[in-house]
């Protein structure tokens, strides 16, 4: 069978971090190149200690650079921050390199509304007409023949997947959706800074970007598009003292009086084929431990009948299915591989 080399830049973050764990049960996917600038020269186990005695261990980190990924990959991984994927991008693609960026360097069609909220002009405005948007839910044939796959964010993978079955069927009112959402520490990566310190995170619980975060016009544009019109959201954000994990609950006004069973109904039908999608039984809400470590999307939903309201409650684990295992399944699809490989994982509860 065939074995595709892979190239990882930014191992040393959690979302690489994530992603190197997922490549150690990958069968067709070899990773050769690890990349970070700070940590190059030691190996993966050096670094992670979970990774001794695997296929992965003894993989020694390199400095980033485009000529010997492209020379040694079929695909690369840009788990790097924003602003700065889009150069290494560019220059794996003229290299004919496949690339799967984590970053919200290509999410967004509009480099203007990149250039609004990223606070930067994109540098390579022309590959955005490229860029498949990750969600294999929705895209998965547009992404087995995606060059460049824009992986999206966590935020958005949980608020899109929420809403998609209601806006699909055309259940709810457009006007006032509201998304409220919570995420663990590791969603800010791993970078020092003093917002992210135990002391800070732990034993306490707050919001933060309410009504401006970046992820905001990410989830509007791709709600856009399923619902057919130009949707404005309000979507707000909260720090759990958690490591990992996020749950999104989204409210919405339903356009006419509907049975719980019914939009359950629904619901299990438009993710019927969908392997990660799990619609829960009437009265069972998502928890972020039954998903941890996995690329579950749990979905919960309540009618209010007194409010006329559907509450929509989605979980996913913001390392796995948020970011690095969603990379893997896109990867997987624009090689040609079952989406699912290495991706059927059990979730690490308690
Ligand atoms: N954390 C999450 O839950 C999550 C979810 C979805 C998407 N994402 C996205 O995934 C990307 C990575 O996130 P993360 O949380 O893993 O970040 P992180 O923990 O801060 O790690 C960033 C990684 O990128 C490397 N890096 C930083 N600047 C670089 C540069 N200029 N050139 C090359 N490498 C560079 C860093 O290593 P060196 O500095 O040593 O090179 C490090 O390995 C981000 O774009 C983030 O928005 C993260």
């Amino acid at each position: 069978m065939a074995t595709f080399k892979a190239g990882l830049v930014g191992v040393t973050g959690y979302a690489g971090m994530e992603l190197a764990r997922l490549l150690t049960g990958h069968g067709q996917i070899e990773l050769v190149r690890a990349t970070s600038r700070s940590d190059a020269g030691k190996t993966l186990c050096d670094l992670y200690p979970n990774l001794t005695g695997t296929c992965l261990a003894e993989l020694v980190i390199t400095q980033p650079d485009p000529d010997d990924l492209a020379q040694a990959c079929d695909i690369v991984f840009l788990a790097v921050p924003h602003g700065t994927a889009m150069d290494m991008a560019a220059q794996l693609l003229r290299r004919k390199v496949r690339v799967v960026d984590l970053s919200a360097d290509f999410r967004l069609r509009d480099p203007e509304v990149y250039a609004q909220w990223y606070g930067l002009t994109h540098r390579e405005p022309e590959l955005i007409k490229d860029a498949v948007f990750g969600l294999p839910e929705l895209y998965a044939e547009r992404i087995k023949d995606a060059q460049l796959v824009a992986n999206p964010g966590c935020y958005p993978t949980s608020a899109i997947l929420g809403l998609y079955p209601a806006l699909k069927a055309d259940l709810v009112d457009t006007s006032g959706i509201v998304i409220d959402s919570k995420s663990g520490a590791s969603g800010a990566g791993r970078g020092a800074n003093v917002g992210s310190l135990f002391c800070e995170v732990s034993d306490s619980f707050r919001a933060y970007n309410l009504g401006k975060h970046r992820h905001t016009p990410e989830i509007e544009q791709e709600l856009s598009v399923i619902a057919g019109q130009e949707l404005c959201v309000s979507f707000n954000t909260h720090l759990l003292p958690v490591n990992r994990g996020i749950l999104s609950t989204t409210y919405t006004c339903l356009k006419k009086t509907l049975q719980l069973d019914d939009v359950i109904g629904l619901y299990s039908e438009a993710y019927s084929s969908a392997p990660w999608v799990r619609v829960l039984k009437r009265g069972i809400l998502p928890e972020t431990r039954w998903v941890r470590g996995t690329m579950f999307c749990d979905i919960g939903l309540v009618v209010d009948a007194r409010t006329n309201r559907l509450i929509v409650v989605c979980a996913i684990d913001n390392l796995c299915r948020g970011a690095s295992g969603q990379a893997l399944a896109n990867a997987n699809l624009m090689l040609g591989l079952d989406v699912s490989t290495a991706l059927n994982l059990a979730p690490l509860v308690p």
